[in-house]
């Protein structure tokens, strides 16, 4: 499927984005083994998040789903069935490391794979720690990679310090952490969302946070009600858009605002971006608000490793959007980048330079000079969906036809992508 996409063009009107990815697969895992069922409203339609329900369905777990509203009965802290079959999860490296963590305390044996892109990812740095507190799980090579073979077993809690900055890593030790005997505690090196630790205390468990470090006792969740807000990971390209491209003015509602998410706003604040907060929402587990951004004069910045941390889905975006910022950005600190979906530090230099940019790369980032006139090009999404969603915000920039190959890949995490932009007045079509 490819994507085209005739610049330059602006975005203007209102939208609600897709519920956020992250919260929805924590809603599905936790409300899988809580005591009771868990209605989820306002549930991602992304294929990573279909992803997890399929996994937990193999599992056993009864699953009743109508569109964004979910009904998940939980186990009550009981183990899930044994699988008949290889465990699936897509492309969703969330389903991987987060399942992994659940399934590593039942005392089933399972093998846990993905699609082409999962299987080259590293589970090393979840199956380190799930080892040390008992789990018997391996992957293959250095790495680690999958396919994942796991039994789970009488877990141990422990104090696990991972090497990388990873929710993922926390949230599947947390997880294990749940049904291990005694305290769990992470220690990270630089805060990551926080979307486990929430709807843990939501559903009942006792989870001390002290600065950087986590802890939960073990304990059986309690079923609650959910209602996950937009995500602000898919947001961020039309915030992008809305900044980038001349002539925008556009409202985002009920997207998602939790500080460990808005790492972007920040940095593009820092980078002069005219972004209004319209309204804020406190209630329930996760803030969430509405957001106006309109066409801003951006001026160049420099992202370090603990901005990566807090933008992480984000960060290739400010690299388009120092193509149009004065001076020179410089992106430091994001290897991590080259070991997602794709190798987006490679993907997002070679795409910049095929759009005419000014890009360098480096071993852990680029530098990237502007401003600078984009011309339109032939872009492909490397299969990875941010990369295809980048892409076509890079061709309201540009001028002229840019073809986005591989469009199909950004239903991973926003089907329709193509539908909202049309319906803010951008001239893109799909098939
Ligand atoms: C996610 C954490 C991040 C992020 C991913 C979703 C999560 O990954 O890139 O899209 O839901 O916990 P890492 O934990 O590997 O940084």
């Amino acid at each position: 499927m490819r994507a085209e996409v005739n610049g330059p063009c602006a975005v203007n009107g209102e939208i609600s984005v897709p519920g956020d990815k992250s919260i929805s697969h924590r809603a599905a895992l936790l409300g899988s083994v809580s005591d009771g069922i868990c209605r989820i409203t306002g549930f991602s339609p992304a294929g990573d998040c279909a992803s997890t329900l399929e996994v937990l369905r193999a599992l056993g777990v009864k699953i009743r789903r109508d569109g964004s509203d979910i009904e998940i009965e939980g186990t009550a802290g009981r183990s899930f069935g044994e699988p008949v079959d290889v465990l699936d999860a897509g492309n969703s490296g969330t389903t991987m490391r987060l399942g992994c963590g659940l399934l590593a305390s039942m005392p089933i044996q399972a093998i846990i794979t993905g699609d082409e892109s999962l299987r080259a990812r590293p589970m090393n740095r979840i199956i380190k720690p799930l080892k040390l507190m008992g789990a018997d799980i391996n992957g293959n090579g250095e790495s680690g990679c999958p396919p994942l073979e796991i039994r789970g077993g009488d877990l141990r809690g422990i104090e696990y310090s991972p090497d990388v900055a990873s929710a993922q890593v926390k949230s599947a030790i947390l997880l294990a952490g749940l049904q291990a005997s005694g305290r769990t505690t992470v220690n990270e090196k630089a805060p990551t969302r926080d979307h486990t630790e929430r709807m843990l205390r939501h559903m009942g468990a006792s989870v001390l946070c002290d600065g950087t470090s986590v802890t939960v006792k073990p304990c059986v969740l309690s079923a609650v009600k959910l209602e996950v807000p937009g995500d602000m990971s898919s947001a961020a390209f039309l915030i992008a858009a809305g900044l980038a491209c001349p002539g925008s003015s556009v409202k985002i509602k009920n997207v998602g605002l939790n500080p460990s998410r808005t790492g972007f706003l920040e940095i593009l604040r820092r980078m002069g971006a005219g972004i209004e907060l319209l309204e804020r929402s406190e209630e329930g587990w996760e803030p969430r608000g509405t957001l106006k951004v309109k066409h801003s004069r951006l001026k160049a910045v420099d992202v370090t490793d603990v901005d990566v941390v807090a933008a992480i889905d984000e960060v290739m975006l400010i690299a388009l959007l120092a193509t149009q910022a004065e001076g020179v950005t410089r992106i430091r600190g994001a290897s991590e980048l080259r070991k997602k979906e794709s190798d987006r530090i490679d993907g997002t230099v070679k795409g910049l330079i095929s759009l005419g940019a000014r890009v360098n790369e480096t071993p852990d980032g680029m530098e990237i000079k502007g401003p600078c006139e984009l011309g339109a090009a032939v872009l492909d999404s490397n299969r990875d969906h941010r990369l295809a969603m980048m892409w076509s915000v890079a061709g309201m920039l540009a001028k002229g036809k840019t073809v986005v190959t591989g469009w199909e890949w950004a239903s991973v995490s926003y089907p329709g992508f193509e539908g909202a932009l049309s319906s803010l007045g951008v001239n893109i079509s799909a098939g």
